[in-house]
Formats: C-alpha cells, sequence, structure tokens
C-alpha cells in the first residue's frame, strides 16, 4: 500500500527519490496526502519544486500527470479538445459511403473516441496504482480567469463535457501546485491548499543535496562548490543561482576534472551558474577571488 505513516516516512520515501527533504516541507506534504488537500508550493527558481512532485509520484507508485502553465493557457488545452481532423476523415469516409445521416453524425463524433484528453481529464480518470500526482506547474503564469476556473475544477474534481456528461474522479488526485511568485495568486486558490515557501536551502543541506544528485563529486570540491553559491546568493544579482545551478556547475568541474575552485576555473565555468552577462561582469577582476577566499574561509576544516 502507497499510503504514508508519518514525516519521517515521507522523509524516508523521497530520500529513496534522491530528493532532499527537510522536516518543514516533509510536515506539509504529508499532512496533504493526508487530509487530500493540494499542496501549494512557492519559491525562488531552481529550488526543487517541480522536482518534489516527480519525487512523490515515484515514491508512492503512482502516474505524474503535469499542467505546464503558461500564458494564454485556456480550458480548451487543459482538460480535454475534440479531435476535429479525425471527425472530418469520419464525416468524409461516411460521405463516400453515402451514409451520412446528420443525426446520426452527430452521436457518432462525439464520443470518447474523439475526444483528447488533457491533463485535467486524464487527471480524473481511475489509474493502475490508485490516484495520480497532479502538477500544475507555474500557475503564476496564467491569467486570473483560468485560475478562478482551476479553483472549480479543484473544489470538485469533475469536469463536464456537454456532449458526454460530466465525468468525476474516482478518487482525487494529489495535486501540487508550483509558483516561481512573478505575480500573486489569488486568496481564493491558496486558501484550498496548504502552503509552503520552498527557500535556498542551508549550506549542510544543499551538502546533501549534491551527495544525492551528483554523487561522483569529491567532498572537497562539493563543500567548495557549495561555499560558493551560498556565498553568490548573498550579492545582489539580478538572478541567484538555484541549487539546479549548483549541480550543473559540480557535474561540469567533474567533467573539466577540476579538484578545486581557483577564480581561473570559475571564470572559465561561470556560465554554469549565472545566467545574465550583468551578474557574470560583476564577478570580473578580483571579485571572483574575493568571494572564493570568503566562502575558503566559511569552511571549517574537514
Ligand atoms: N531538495 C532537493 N533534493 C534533490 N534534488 C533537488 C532538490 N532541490 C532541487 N533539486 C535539484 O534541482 C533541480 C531543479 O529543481 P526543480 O526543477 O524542481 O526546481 P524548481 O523549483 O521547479 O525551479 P523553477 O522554478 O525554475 O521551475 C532538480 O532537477 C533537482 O535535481
Ligand atoms: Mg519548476
Amino acid at each position: 500500500m502507497t499510503e504514508v505513516t508519518s514525516i519521517d516516512d515521507v522523509q524516508a520515501r523521497l530520500a529513496g527519490q534522491d530528493y532532499v527533504c527537510g522536516r518543514a516541507l516533509a510536515t506539509v506534504l504529508f499532512l496533504s496526502l493526508k487530509l487530500g488537500r493540494p499542496l501549494f508550493l512557492e519559491g525562488e527558481a531552481g529550488t526543487g519544486k517541480t522536482e518534489i512532485a516527480k519525487a512523490v509520484a515515484a515514491a508512492l507508485g503512482r502516474r505524474l500527470i503535469r499542467l505546464q502553465c503558461y500564458e494564454g493557457l485556456d480550458a480548451s488545452s487543459a482538460v480535454y479538445e475534440w479531435n476535429f481532423a479525425e471527425q472530418m476523415i469520419a464525416i468524409r469516409t461516411a460521405e463516400a459511403a453515402g451514409g451520412a445521416d446528420r443525426d446520426m453524425l452527430k452521436t457518432e463524433l462525439f464520443t470518447e473516441d474523439y475526444l483528447i484528453e488533457r491533463p485535467l481529464l486524464q487527471a480524473m480518470r481511475p489509474q493502475a496504482g490508485g490516484a495520480p500526482v497532479l502538477l500544475i506547474d507555474e500557475i503564476d503564469r496564467t491569467d486570473e480567469p483560468f485560475e478562478a476556473f482551476l479553483l472549480e475544477a479543484l473544489s470538485d474534481f469533475q469536469v463536464t463535457i456537454p456532449e458526454l456528461g460530466t465525468i468525476t474522479a474516482p478518487e482525487p488526485p494529489i495535486v501540487i501546485l508550483t509558483s516561481n511568485r512573478t505575480r500573486e495568486v489569488h486568496d481564493a486558490l491558496k486558501r484550498r491548499c496548504l502552503y509552503h515557501w520552498v527557500d535556498y536551502p542551508s549550506f549542510d543541506r544543499e551538502i546533501e543535496i549534491l551527495h544525492a544528485r551528483a554523487p561522483e563529486a569529491a567532498e572537497g570540491l562539493s563543500r567548495e562548490v557549495v561555499a560558493f553559491v551560498q556565498r553568490l546568493r548573498t550579492e545582489d544579482l539580478f538572478k541567484k543561482p538555484g541549487v539546479a545551478e549548483t549541480i550543473d556547475w559540480a557535474k561540469c568541474l567533474l567533467a573539466l576534472d577540476v579538484l578545486d575552485l581557483s577564480p581561473e576555473v570559475i571564470a572559465d565555468t561561470i556560465g554554469a551558474v549565472l545566467k545574465y552577462q550583468d551578474d557574470i561582469q560583476r564577478l570580473q577582476g578580483s571579485e571572483a577571488k574575493r568571494l572564493l577566499d570568503e566562502a575558503k574561509a566559511s569552511l571549517e576544516p574537514v
């Protein structure tokens, strides 16, 4: 059975998927699973919000269904569409056979055979292994009308298709919403969810994540990389590096057989960490050396 039993159990199962989950996040996740409430995760880019939905699905043996949000996303792309091309072919075929009865066609053309199921409808369908994990990713990118629509869909987990009737989820999906907070999501939607702010990890936790995701990196290099990235995050940058960047950088350094950081290595590989020219420019000259010295000084001898 995939039922979680405790907060420790949640942490252990996610660890089994190489996901490092702090106590606070494990607690809201446990509650969200126990109470059947959607989990709303907000936080900086690259801090593991999307990844947690994948880890939860894998840990519970559920199917992951992802609705990637974007500006202009509408109900037909999120719920269902009729397959017009297939319907046209069916009409032409019936016409050619001389049997294109208007009423008959109408009932035949609006059946499940011609239905294209989009993520929200898929999530209402029974799945082998139990209710799926529905990831509604980057909800802040959609517009308010879609948010209102979503609020309704999440409150009763059913979808009405005029030609077919109402489809109700036999068991509500496990819903995880994420936002990068490019705009505030409406209170009504938040109220329906349990909320957690996903912050940058502490030094120790980021080391743990690096161990899980780039286990081949040597201890000394990992500590330098994490200390430097943590130091960088305290700078006034246009875009601070997330955990994803830390992992990428460590992998780049490994590929180059780098054993420890130097200002030269940083200058050559900084593109794995900083993605804006203005930010990269700030590290020119003696700045990288200063930050590296400070980062190294913050590390106690192992
Ligand atoms: N706690 C963690 N445990 C393990 N890996 C992590 C953790 N946090 C982040 N990662 C790693 O960082 C990568 C980026 O995470 P993810 O894509 O989930 O970030 P995000 O918060 O969704 O970012 P964005 O807002 O840019 O979409 C993941 O592929 C994963 O490898
Ligand atoms: Mg994401």
